[in-house]
């Protein structure tokens, strides 16, 4: 952590959250809370709620939740360093001078110096770019009819012939070789050492949210194999949590996010205004860039390659952007094959264009089906039909399926009321609601089991902290280590002890965490909705019921890995009985 932690404490107890969100946006006090229209996504009624006794805020349209830093961090687009400057400052609170000495150094976390082992290899490659070494980079780039100011803004650089000089120079900054290695930077070889991974490309720096060299991508000047070389998985670099332009895109305020195959794409995007296009990093989307993305935006605009394999991979984006309950539309690049060509050749008007007429994404998979299909074939038309009326089985609510039944059965010239008998005649078969193997366009509830554990944790966590007297009531059936997801299980460390040292600070164990990504999760952990409960007796069954649920799962899981887990046993043992003891108890919220 980059301050002591006593610090950054002291200068969030001193920065009252409602003080400080309300000299961002006019709060309403409204019972205990204070409300808003939540800045972080357009909205007319306020949903943003801001808790003086919890000291957080979450907003119950968007998701977002989090303490006066997260707060400041997201608004201002700060790190977390600056968030506590700024705070720091505000309440009149010294900070100690951070100072790398070489005693500092040796002790910082490996991560930190493979950010700046990446940072300085990511200042050598732009340099070179700039070099006389790196004309051929530098016209290659200038082929690609990127500006000036376009390189600069991505760093982009350039890896020269010798794989010697990069490890000389990192050396001569002080980094160690196998940090450099570690950092995939640089491979051993017998015969020559330690050389550069990259090697003749223009390079491509990967910047996490905050602007961090997380990677590199390099690609080949022309043709040749591998087109991209991109780091390897390392500390800091995880591609599955990260996308290519976010850093920008995280600011763009445009009410969209268009996710493009390449970091071409994104760039050439971006130098024509787009500066809300993103990439994933050489691999194919993910769910958890989903959820990275669904706390900047609500709407996803696919920017994929018109060929096959675009197709394709827009196909599984959908059904990832749907999964975690983001709106996707598909942009049109035909004639085209991907933005980069697309705004070479016709220019950012016609961009937008294709932009406001995104085609809905169930629409896209329908059309995308149809052309599988011989409309002139009775046979292999009615084929098709079948195929939609599965397809519109996936949704689960009954209002959705119908809206998209109607549009769809107008669309391709079907009976609406033939349509919607075969709808009913598929569910009857398969059970509806209830899809019987993972759909391939991903519409499904999420009900793994992992994540129902997930849940009943998050809620119970969210409980104790709404209402922090129920704690004494369960602490004898629950540990930290009941929660089985490690963040959790961390905030719940904390969580546990401080109350049991007679302490509320739930907003002060989100800061605990050095990571922004971690965070935000640590945040969501205190808000998630509870159920709404009248009666005394529902809210006690309630209760009764998350804490069953998290001390089962927690059970289950132990159980699982006896054997290999030296604390399984004792988990399992004393799971055992306090389920047991919990099957006879009645929780009394009095
Ligand atoms: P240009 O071809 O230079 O316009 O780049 P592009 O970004 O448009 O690349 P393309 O559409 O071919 O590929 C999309 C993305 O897939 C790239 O940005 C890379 O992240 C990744 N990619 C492409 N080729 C390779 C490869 O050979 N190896 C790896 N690891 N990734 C690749
Ligand atoms: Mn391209």
């Amino acid at each position: 952590m980059y301050y002591p932690e006593e610090v950054v404490e002291e200068v969030r107890a001193k920065n009252d959250i409602v003080d400080v969100v309300s000299g961002y946006v006019k709060l309403q006090k409204k019972g205990g809370n204070y409300w808003a229209c939540c800045p972080f996504h357009g909205e007319k009624t306020p949903s943003f709620s801001v808790s003086g006794s919890k000291q957080m805020y979450h907003c119950f349209g968007c998701g977002v939740s989090g303490n006066v830093y997260t707060f400041v961090m997201k608004y201002e687009n700060y790190t977390f360093p600056e968030a506590v400057r700024m705070l720091a400052e505000r309440a009149g609170v010294k900070l100690p001078e951070v100072e790398y000495s070489e005693e500092q150094k040796a002790r910082a976390s490996r991560r930190a110096r493979l950010l700046e082992v990446n940072k300085e290899a990511a200042k050598f490659f732009y340099f070179q770019l700039r070099s006389p070494h790196g004309t051929t980079g530098y016209q290659y780039l200038q082929k690609r009819e990127l500006t000036d100011e376009t390189m600069h803004r991505f760093g982009l650089g350039y890896a020269g012939k010798n794989g010697a000089e990069l490890v000389q120079y990192l050396r001569s900054k002080g980094f160690e070789d196998d940090l450099i290695k570690e950092a995939g930077l640089a491979n051993f070889s017998e015969r020559h050492g330690l050389v550069s991974q990259f090697w003749n490309r223009v390079m491509f720096p990967i910047q996490d949210a905050n602007n961090r060299v997380i990677g590199f991508g390099g690609r080949v000047m022309g043709d040749g194999e591998p087109k991209y070389l991109n780091s390897p998985e390392t500390p800091v670099f995880d591609k599955r949590r990260n996308l290519y332009g976010l850093n920008f895109a995280r600011t763009a305020r445009s009410g969209n996010i268009i996710l493009c195959e390449g970091y071409m794409d994104v760039i050439a995007m971006h130098q024509a205004g787009f500066t809300q296009a993103v990439a994933s990093l050489g691999t194919a989307f993910t769910p958890e860039q989903a959820n990275l993305l669904k706390r900047y935006t609500d709407n996803v605009l696919l920017a994929y390659d018109s060929d096959g394999a675009g197709v394709k991979a827009a196909l599984r984006g959908i059904g990832i952007l749907r999964e975690a309950g983001l709106t996707g539309k598909v942009i049109n690049m035909k004639p085209y094959k991907d933005p980069d060509e697309f705004m070479k050749a016709l220019g950012r008007e016609a961009f937008q264009e294709r932009i406001n007429r995104a085609e809905n994404s169930f629409f896209f998979e329908i059309r995308i089906l149809e052309s599988q299909y011989d409309m002139s074939d009775p046979e292999s038309k009615t084929k098709f039909h079948r195929e939609i009326a599965k397809k519109l089985c996936e949704f689960t609510e009954d209002v959705e399926r119908d809206n998209y039944l109607q549009a769809i059965a107008e669309k391709y010239f079907i009976g609406i009321e033939n349509l919607r008998k075969l709808v009913t005649t598929y569910a009857a078969q398969t059970g509806l609601a209830k899809p019987v193997e993972r759909p391939k366009s991903g519409i499904q509830q999420k009900n793994k089991p992992e994540e129902s554990a997930k849940k009943s944790q998050r809620l119970l966590i969210t409980w104790i902290t709404d209402e922090p007297s129920v704690y004494g009531k369960i602490r004898k059936y629950i540990t930290p280590d009941d929660f089985t997801e490690e963040l959790y299980r961390k905030v719940a460390e904390r969580l546990f002890a401080d109350m049991d040292a007679g302490n509320f600070n739930p907003a002060g164990i989100i800061s605990t965490f050095e990571d922004e990504e971690e965070q935000h999760e640590a945040a969501e952990l205190f808000n998630t909705n509870l159920p709404e409960l009248g009666t005394k007796q529902e809210r006690e069954k309630a209760l009764h019921d998350i804490l069953l649920a998290v001390k089962k799962s927690s059970y289950e899981y132990f159980s699982t890995r006896l054997g290999s887990d030296v604390n399984a046993l004792n988990q399992v043992i004393e799971g055992k009985k306090a389920l047991e003891e919990l099957a006879k108890l009645h929780i009394s919220l009095d």
